[in-house]
C-alpha cells in the first residue's frame, strides 16, 4: 500500500428518522472523493457513522415504548442500507454507542478536566431541545427564540460543566481567516464577527436532565453534551483513546470534514477549539456545502417534503442520481431539486451526451470494421483540440477534486464528452466510410473518440461507479488499461482494439411524460399530512372573535428593495410598495433569504402595527411568515394581486 494517506469524513447523522436525498448529498460527495483518491494510489480512510446520543433520541424512543438503543438500531439498519445501495464505500462506520467511542470520550472529557479546560459551574439560559443547544439571552433571536431554529427555548438552569474556549479565541481566528481550513473562505468573516468579536463564550458541555448519552466518569449524573461526544467521532474512530482501531497515527489530521452550512460553526469553532484544548494537530479542509432544498424549502422530514433517494434510484439507477446531485451543488450555494431539472439533466448529460457517444462510436466500429480497429492510422488537424482537451482533462479533475468543487469536475468531464460528441459531426466518419482511400484517416476518428472516451469514463467512474465498468466492456478497455495513469494520456487502447455492443446505458426519457409520472410517485410515497412529525407543529392559539381579527390590518405589498441590516446577521431591511407608498419593514429571515430572493415579489405585512426599532432599524409592519419545521417561509402572493389589497 502506499505510504500518502488521504482521510475524509462526512457528519455523523442522526438516526431521529429515514434518511433523504439531502443526506446523500455529502456522503455522495465524499464517496467520489475518496474513490478518486484511491484511484490516485492514496491510502484512503472515508469515515462515516451515527450520532445516536441525545434528548430527542430519548424522547423518540419512548414515544414509541422501546429504549433508544433499540430504537437507534433500526434506524441505523436503514442508513446502511441507503449507502450500500448508493455504491457508498465507506471504510469504517462509526456508531456513537459503540462501546469504544464511549469509552475515548469519556477520556477525552476528562483530560480537558484536568488540563483546567472543563470546569464545573451552573448553568442559566435557555435550551433549545430540537437543536439540543443552550443559548446565552444575547443569542436569542429578537423574539427570543433559538437563533437557529427560531423554536421556542426552555429556561434552563442546572449545575453543568463548561468548557474554556476563550483561550483559542485568537488561534481560532487566524484559523479561519488566514488559512485554508474553511472553504468556501466567504464564510470566514461571518463567524468570526458573530461567534469570536463579541467574546467566545464558555461552552455548557454537560447535561443532568436525561440520560440517554456518555456519562462523564467522575460525576456520574452528568452525560456529555452530545457535541462533544459527536465531534469526536473524528478521532475516536482512529482509534484515539482506545484500543478497537490503531490508525490515529497514520490518518490524523483529516484531509476533508464535510458538512453543510447549518453545522459548521460546531465544525469550525468548537472542534478546532477541542482539539486546541489537546494538543492535537487540527484537520486540514472543512467544506462546507449549502442544502438541498425542495421549492425552495430545506429537504426535511418535518416538512414533509423529503425525496426518497430509493424511489428515484429504482427508476433511473443510483449512478443517475449521484450524478445529479453532484452536478447541481455548487459550494457554498444551495441547491433547489426539480423533478424536471433532474430528469432533464438526466437525458441531456447521460442519455444524450455520454450515452449517445458510447452508442454512437461503437456502432460506427462494428458497421465500418467488423467491431476490430485496422492499425493504419491518419492524423489531421482536426483532431488537435480534442486530443489536447482530453490529455489535459486529468488534471483540471484533480485540481476540482482537491478544491472539494465537484460541479466543476463533472462539467470538466462533460466538457470533452460534448467535444467528441462535436468532432463526431466535424470529421463526419459517414462520409470518409464511402471512400476507399480514407479507411486509416476513418480509423483514426473512431480511435480518437474511444480515447477519449476511456479518459473520461475513466475519470467519471469515481463518480459514478456502476455504470462505467459497462462502457469499458463495449469500447474495448481490458480492465488493467483503466488506471488513474493512464487517464493522463492519449493513445493507451490497443491500435487494433475491438469493441463490443452494450445495453443502453441511459435509456432516453420522454421529458413530459416523465416529470409527471415522477410527480405522481412522489405524492403518493410522501408522508401523509398526519405523519409528518406533530410534534413540531405549534399548539393552535386560544379563540378569539371576528372583532379581534378585524384588528389586524393584513395588506399585499411589493418588495421594491431589500438589504442585509449591517452587524445583525438574521436581518434584513425590506422597501416595499404598499399601494399607499414605500413602507420600511425588518425581518428576522436573513438565515433563509438572500436580498435577491425577495426584490419584486409580493408579500403579506401587518400593516397596522405600531413601529418599533430593531438593532436600531425602525421596522413599520411585519412580514407574515411560516414556521415550517425548523424554518421560516415568507408567504409569497399573485404577482396579479394589486398592492395595497387587504386581506379579509
Ligand atoms: N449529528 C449531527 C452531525 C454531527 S457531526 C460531528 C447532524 N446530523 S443530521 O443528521 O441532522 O445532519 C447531518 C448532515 O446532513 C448535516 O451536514 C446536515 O446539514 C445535512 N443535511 C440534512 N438535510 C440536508 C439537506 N436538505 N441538504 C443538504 N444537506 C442536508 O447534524
Amino acid at each position: 500500500m502506499s505510504n500518502k494517506t488521504f482521510y475524509i469524513t462526512t457528519p455523523i447523522y442522526y438516526p431521529s428518522g429515514n434518511p433523504h436525498i439531502g443526506h446523500c448529498y455529502t456522503t455522495v460527495a465524499c464517496d467520489s472523493i475518496a474513490r478518486y483518491k484511491r484511484m490516485q494510489g492514496y491510502d484512503v480512510m472515508f469515515l462515516t457513522g451515527t450520532d445516536e446520543h441525545g434528548q430527542k433520541i430519548e424522547e423518540k424512543a419512548a414515544e414509541q415504548g422501546v429504549t433508544p438503543k433499540q430504537y437507534v438500531d433500526d434506524i441505523v439498519k436503514i442508513f446502511k442500507n441507503l449507502w450500500s445501495y448508493m455504491n457508498i464505500s465507506y471504510d469504517r462506520y462509526i456508531r456513537t454507542t459503540d462501546d469504544y467511542h464511549v469509552e475515548a470520550v469519556q477520556k477525552i472529557f476528562k483530560a480537558l478536566y484536568d488540563k483546567g479546560y472543563i470546569y464545573k459551574g451552573e448553568y442559566k439560559g435557555k435550551y433549545c431541545t430540537p437543536c439540543e443547544s443552550f443559548w446565552t439571552e444575547s443569542q436569542l433571536d429578537e423574539n427570543g427564540c433559538c437563533p437557529e431554529c427560531h423554536r421556542e427555548v426552555k429556561e434552563a438552569k442546572e449545575e453543568s460543566y463548561f468548557f474554556k474556549m476563550s483561550p483559542f479565541a485568537e488561534r481560532i481566528e487566524k484559523l479561519l481567516l488566514e488559512t485554508d481550513y474553511l472553504r468556501p473562505k466567504t464564510r470566514a468573516q461571518e463567524l468570526v464577527n458573530n461567534f469570536i468579536k463579541p467574546g467566545l463564550e464558555d461552552l455548557c458541555v454537560s447535561r443532568t436532565s436525561f440520560k440517554w448519552g456518555i456519562p462523564v466518569t467522575f460525576d456520574e449524573k452528568h452525560v456529555v453534551y452530545v457535541w462533544i461526544d459527536a465531534l469526536s467521532n473524528y478521532i475516536t474512530a482512529l482509534g484515539y483513546e482506545n484500543s478497537a482501531h490503531n490508525d490515529y497515527e497514520k490518518f490524523w489530521p483529516a484531509d476533508v470534514h464535510m458538512v453543510a452550512k447549518d453545522i459548521m460553526r460546531f465544525h469550525a469553532i468548537i472542534w478546532p477549539a477541542m482539539l486546541m484544548a489537546l494538543d492535537l494537530p487540527l484537520p486540514k479542509h472543512l467544506a462546507v456545502h449549502g442544502w438541498i432544498t425542495f421549492n425552495g424549502q430545506k429537504m426535511s422530514k418535518s416538512l414533509g417534503n423529503v425525496i426518497d433517494p430509493l424511489v428515484l434510484g429504482e427508476r433511473y439507477g443510483a449512478d443517475s442520481i449521484r450524478y445529479h446531485i453532484m452536478r447541481e451543488m455548487a459550494l457554498g450555494s444551495d441547491s433547489s431539486f426539480s423533478n424536471k431539472i433532474m430528469i432533464d439533466r438526466i437525458n441531456s448529460d447521460l442519455a444524450n451526451d455520454l450515452g449517445n457517444l458510447v452508442s454512437r462510436t461503437v456502432a460506427m466500429v462494428i458497421k465500418y470494421f467488423d467491431g476490430t480497429l485496422p492499425a493504419d492510422r491518419e492524423a489531421d488537424e482536426l483532431d488537435k483540440e480534442l486530443i489536447s482537451m482530453a490529455e489535459s482533462l486529468r488534471a483540471n479533475v484533480d485540481k476540482y477534486v482537491d478544491e472539494t468543487q465537484l460541479n466543476n469536475a463533472l462539467a470538466e468531464i462533460f466538457k470533452v464528452i460534448s467535444r467528441a460528441n462535436k468532432y463526431i459531426d466535424e470529421t463526419a466518419p459517414w462520409v470518409l466510410a464511402k471512400d476507399e482511400s480514407k479507411k486509416a484517416r476513418l480509423a483514426t476518428v473512431l480511435y480518437n473518440l474511444l480515447e477519449s472516451i476511456r479518459i473520461s469514463t475513466t475519470l467519471l467512474s469515481c463518480f459514478m461507479p456502476t455504470t462505467m465498468p459497462k462502457v469499458w466492456e463495449q469500447i474495448g478497455a481490458e480492465e488493467g488499461l483503466i488506471t488513474y495513469e493512464n487517464a493522463g494520456k492519449f493513445g493507451v487502447l490497443p491500435a487494433n482494439v475491438t469493441v463490443k455492443k452494450g445495453e443502453v446505458l441511459f435509456p432516453r426519457l420522454d421529458i413530459d411524460k416523465e416529470t409527471e409520472e415522477l410527480n405522481a410517485i412522489l405524492l403518493k410515497n410522501a408522508p401523509a399530512s398526519e405523519d409528518v412529525d406533530k410534534a413540531n407543529l405549534t399548539p393552535i392559539s386560544d379563540t378569539i372573535n371576528i372583532e379581534d381579527f378585524g384588528k389586524v390590518d393584513l395588506r399585499v405589498a411589493e418588495v421594491k428593495s431589500c438589504e442585509k441590516v449591517p452587524k445583525a446577521k438574521k436581518l434584513l431591511c425590506l422597501q416595499l410598495d404598499d399601494g399607499f407608498g414605500t413602507r420600511q419593514v425588518v425581518s428576522g429571515i436573513a438565515k433563509w433569504y438572500a436580498p435577491e430572493d425577495l426584490v419584486g415579489k409580493k408579500i403579506i405585512v401587518v400593516a397596522n402595527l405600531a413601529p418599533a426599532k430593531l438593532c436600531g432599524v425602525e421596522s413599520q409592519g411585519m412580514i407574515v411568515a411560516a414556521d415550517v419545521g425548523e424554518d421560516a417561509r415568507v408567504i409569497f402572493v399573485d404577482k396579479d394581486i394589486p398592492n395595497g389589497s387587504k386581506l379579509r
